[in-house]
């Protein structure tokens, strides 16, 4: 989704910019832009499409100067175009102004502005808050002091970054529910909404919190709370090399985060139980383990990939742990007015941990008085830092937009958490041994199935003329035919639909003919010949079969098209194998479509906006 970055020191911002807004390109948009002060002027170019356009653009112009901010635009309000990409200006062209987020009263705002003689260019709710700025600095020609009355009068959410042709010497900055972060170098500084675009210069960082607006000039910063209170804030150091956010050899992020299972997987559970005790250890939650196991329910809530997640948790904790479970989409829980107390305890789940609904339920059931736990990619995210407690998962960064290393991590963190419930409650020691023993084989396992890519290669390429999937997998594999489902909608733009397979012959049965393909997961397990009559039946109306199957299942091969065999593991781990021919399945399908995998359209990696 959007993305900020801004640059102050002594050095032509305008490279050090788009190298910026290019790391964050991962995230989604449809439009770039950036603004530089030089000589007495705010010069901007903006461009619908990639950051290469604006680059270019960028060139052609000339624009230089040693302060600058840029940004990459998801459209919200208006449609993607150069006049609604940012910056925006103010009316006299004063301030210059990028924004994450939504200013939800921006229509009454801009009713006043335009009582008090401003005129408008663009549709968005940003160039109201740049006018809305703008009419608080002429009161005083105090940036910091006018960017902070102006975001008293605003609802919504915010990241911004603003600078002023009368203080060409600092950039404004300000947070409310989207992120914002400072990088400190040496002798000049810069800010953006995401690490990702600082750490070529520095690892030396400081997260701005809710309600926190500050500058920084290229050699000292000042942040103080929207209630104008000096705040003394830590400084923290980024663990993640540049290298880490370099395609290390593959075509796109989205293979080499997939192929990357196997160690992000290792990562997840690495000095995380205790062998002997067949115990997990979960240093984010000492302290908290009575709680959570006493609790009345746990609620587990999420979005997009996390939520499938979050079903694979239900079926581990009810099952392993006895506890009961709810899922429910952040988004929904946020405004439900969920019955919580103290004595529940909701887990959410976010790669990003920016997902604009995921925070705002997680204030909720905090504000109810629930236990929050986040289990979370992204170190020192929001969620990560507004939960009572936590699970980093550690898959490392995720740049592919469709999710596929930080799942199978989630999974992964969910089975080590209730691995620590049941053996609290009532799981045998030998049963807890031989987890952990199937925990450390995982990692082979997964690379058996990557093994089989260029087999996987040739089904997908078999199948990718088909217009419509059907996912279907049954108890813990119903939420891997969603994720399955869900990849390839996001990156082919196929339509797919996940079902729970027995629900098949409640509907989708009557779509099933020679042109729509149908997945099945279908490993030995125990209710796998009630799977086995769903293919039959699928089989049974010229539908082709493509079945995720054991290695030693021949029985199936008699029925499916295609087969993709996997290794078998404890059944808890099984939807970390399950999933794994599926992701490249979808991959292989969108790259034989000559689609753009990394950046499928419309999508966002990071959702900071309801
Ligand atoms: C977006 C992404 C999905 C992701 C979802 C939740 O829609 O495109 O891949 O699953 O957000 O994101 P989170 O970071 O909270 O896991």
């Amino acid at each position: 989704m959007c993305g900020i970055v801004g640059y102050i020191g002594s050095q032509n911002s305008a490279p050090i910019l788009i190298d910026g807004l290019k790391r964050l390109e991962y995230r989604g948009y449809d439009s770039a832009g950036l603004g530089i002060y030089c000589e007495n002027r705010l010069n901007v170019v903006k461009a619908k499409g990639k950051v290469s356009v604006l680059e270019a653009k960028a060139e052609e112009s000339k624009i230089q100067g040693t302060i600058g901010i840029g940004h990459t635009r998801w459209a919200t309000h208006g449609i993607p175009n150069e006049i609604n990409a940012h910056p925006h200006f103010s009316s006299d062209e004063t301030i210059l102004l990028v924004h994450n987020g939504i200013i939800e009263n921006y229509a009454i705002l801009k009713d006043f502005l335009i009582g008090k003689g401003y005129h408008f260019k663009s549709e968005t709710d940003t160039e109201v808050l740049a006018n809305l700025i703008d009419f608080y600095y002429k009161e005083n020609n105090d940036l910091l002091e006018a960017v902070r009355k102006a975001l008293l009068r605003v609802d919504g959410t915010y990241g911004i970054a603003v600078i002023s042709k009368k203080e060409p010497d600092k950039i404004v900055v300000a947070k409310n529910g989207s992120p914002l972060v400072i990088g400190l170098g040496e002798n000049e500084n810069f800010v953006a909404s995401d690490v990702n675009a600082l750490i070529a210069h520095t690892k030396k960082v400081i997260y701005l919190e809710d309600n926190e607006i500050g500058y920084v000039t290229k050699d000292s910063y000042l942040i103080k709370s929207l209630d104008n209170a000096t705040l003394n804030k830590e400084i923290s150091e980024v663990d993640m090399d540049l290298e880490e956010l370099s395609k290390g050899g593959y075509p796109h992020y989205m293979l080499k985060e997939i192929m990357e299972q196997p160690e992000s997987l290792a990562n997840t559970f690495r000095g995380r139980y205790i062998e002997e005790e067949g115990i997990a250890k979960l240093g984010g939650l000492f302290g908290y383990e009575e709680r959570i196991l006493n609790s009345n329910r746990i609620i587990i809530s999420a979005c997009g990939t996390s939520w499938h997640a979050a079903l694979v948790g239900e079926y581990l904790f009810e099952q392993y742990a006895g506890i009961p479970v709810e899922v429910e989409y952040a988004s929904e829980f946020r405004y439900r007015n969920p019955i919580l107390s103290k004595n529940d305890t909701v887990i959410f789940i976010s790669q990003s941990g920016e997902t604009a609904d995921t925070l705002a339920a997680l204030k909720e059931a905090k504000r109810k008085g629930a236990l929050t736990v986040g289990i979370v990619n992204v170190v020192g995210s929001s969620i990560a830092r507004a939960s009572d407690t936590g699970v980093y998962i550690h898959a490392g960064p995720e740049i592919g937009v469709a999710s596929t290393k930080a799942f199978t991590s989630q999974v992964m963190t969910l089975a080590l958490i209730t691995l620590l419930l049941a053996r609290m409650k009532n799981m045998s020691l030998e049963e807890g041994k031989e987890i952990i023993q199937a925990i450390q084989e995982l990692p082979a396992k997964v690379q058996e199935i990557l093994n089989h890519n260029s087999f996987i290669k040739k089904v997908a390429e078999k199948l990718s003329d088909a217009k419509n999937f059907l996912y279907l997998g049954r108890g813990i594999h119903f939420p891997v035919a969603l994720e399955g489902a869900l990849k390839l909608k996001e990156i082919s733009y196929i339509h797919a639909e996940g079902y729970p397979a027995a629900e098949m012959k409640h509907g989708p049965i009557a779509l099933i003919d020679e042109n729509m393909p149908s997945v099945f997961i279908a490993p030995k397990d125990a209710i796998y010949d009630k799977v086995l009559n769903n293919i039959e039946e699928v089989k049974a109306r010229n539908g082709q079969v493509l079945a995720i199957a054991d290695k030693d299942d021949d029985q199936i091969d008699k029925l499916a098209d295609y087969s993709i065999k996997i290794p078998r593991t404890h059944d808890m781990l099984m939807p970390i194998l399950t999933v794994i021919p599926l992701q490249l399945l979808a991959y292989h399908i969108a790259v034989k479509k000559g689609l753009n995998v990394d950046q499928p359209r419309n999508l966002a990696k990071s959702v900071t906006v309801e």
